[in-house]
């Protein structure tokens, strides 16, 4: 196949229901945040296939280049994955496989794909925080308001420069975030020194027992100076202290300042994301 390019997909029940019964197998949501925006917003890029009765048997997100591919478990060891996967690699598209799953794994070894990327996903338990430490010279953390908006924007396209997707958040993503049910203003700390926003952490809760590091960003001018452990731990505190019990964090696996200050903060690596990719290693 070519490449899809035109938005012409609109979600169905029958996609919800894919979605779900691959996400009760795998323990994993088949599709991330931006996919699950995209389909609630309206039309999208996708690649379909259907059993010979029509029933809905494969989903391809199809965004930036890159693939979100699920086959309905019922459909599965087929031969479906591998010929949708072939078809968009050879449409010169990437493909995500989130908690990179064993049967991900078999298909992108049949197809000769490498990693072009990889998301460490890690935790920790919240239950034994150490106690809070003083925070740098003249640094005062508080909740959002909205006046901070326009600098967490800057300090976000500053500090996420290499990342595709976090690095590109614009105003109307910020507000599309904000307007979420999980978004509370006090979970989005803020760094503040002499009055100017120097860094963020923007903390989400997952679910009642399950705290997210969201994003943590820090103005470049400001780093090494302990900002980013100061908003890191001041907002483990503040899921903690909301009665939750783990914190996952998403980190690309090339960025050892970040993987490391959080294997120093009692992180441990869980699970990862994988970028397959078909081009010329
Ligand atoms: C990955 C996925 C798309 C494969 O779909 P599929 O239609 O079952 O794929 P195929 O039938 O073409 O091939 C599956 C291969 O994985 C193997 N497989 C299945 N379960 C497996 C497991 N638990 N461990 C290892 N290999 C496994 C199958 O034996 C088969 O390999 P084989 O042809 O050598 O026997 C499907 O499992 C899925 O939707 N997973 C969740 C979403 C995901 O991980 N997407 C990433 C796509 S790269």
């Amino acid at each position: 196949m070519g490449r899809v390019t035109e938005p012409t997909f609109t979600t169905t029940p029958e996609l919800a229901d894919l979605l779900a019964a691959a996400r009760d197998v795998d323990g994993v949501d088949p599709l991330n945040e931006e996919a699950h925006r995209a389909l609630a917003a309206g039309p999208v890029t996708a690649m379909t296939s259907h059993s010979e009765d029509g029933a809905l048997s494969g989903y391809a997100h199809l965004h930036q280049g890159t693939a979100q591919l699920v086959v309905h478990p019922e459909h599965r060891n087929r031969g479906i994955g591998t010929r949708l996967a072939g078809d968009l690699i050879a449409g010169g598209y990437q493909l995500w496989s989130f908690g990179a799953l064993p049967a991900a794994g078999r298909v992108a070894e049949k197809l000769d794909l490498h990693s072009a990327r990889e998301l460490l996903i890690m935790g920790r338990d919240l239950t034994d925080l150490p106690a809070p430490t003083p925070l740098p010279d003249g640094i005062i953390i508080r909740g959002f308001t909205p006046a901070d908006e326009a600098r967490i924007i800057e300090i976000n396209a500053a500090a996420f420069a290499h990342h595709p997707e976090q690095g590109a958040m614009d105003a109307a993503d910020f507000a599309e975030r904000c307007a979420q049910s999980w978004f509370r203003p006090e979970g989005l700390l803020v760094a503040e020194r002499d009055g100017e926003v120097v860094g963020f952490h923007w903390t989400k809760r997952r679910d009642d027992t399950e705290g997210e590091v969201y994003v943590i960003g820090v103005d470049p001018r400001a780093h090494g100076g302990g900002v980013g452990k100061a908003l890191l731990w001041a907002g483990l505190h503040h899921l903690a202290d909301r009665g939750l019990c783990r914190v996952l964090l998403w980190v690309e696996g090339d960025q050892q300042a970040a993987v490391a200050l959080y294997e120093r903060s009692g992180f441990g690596v869980l699970n990862r994301d994988i970028v397959w990719s078909g081009a010329a290693r």
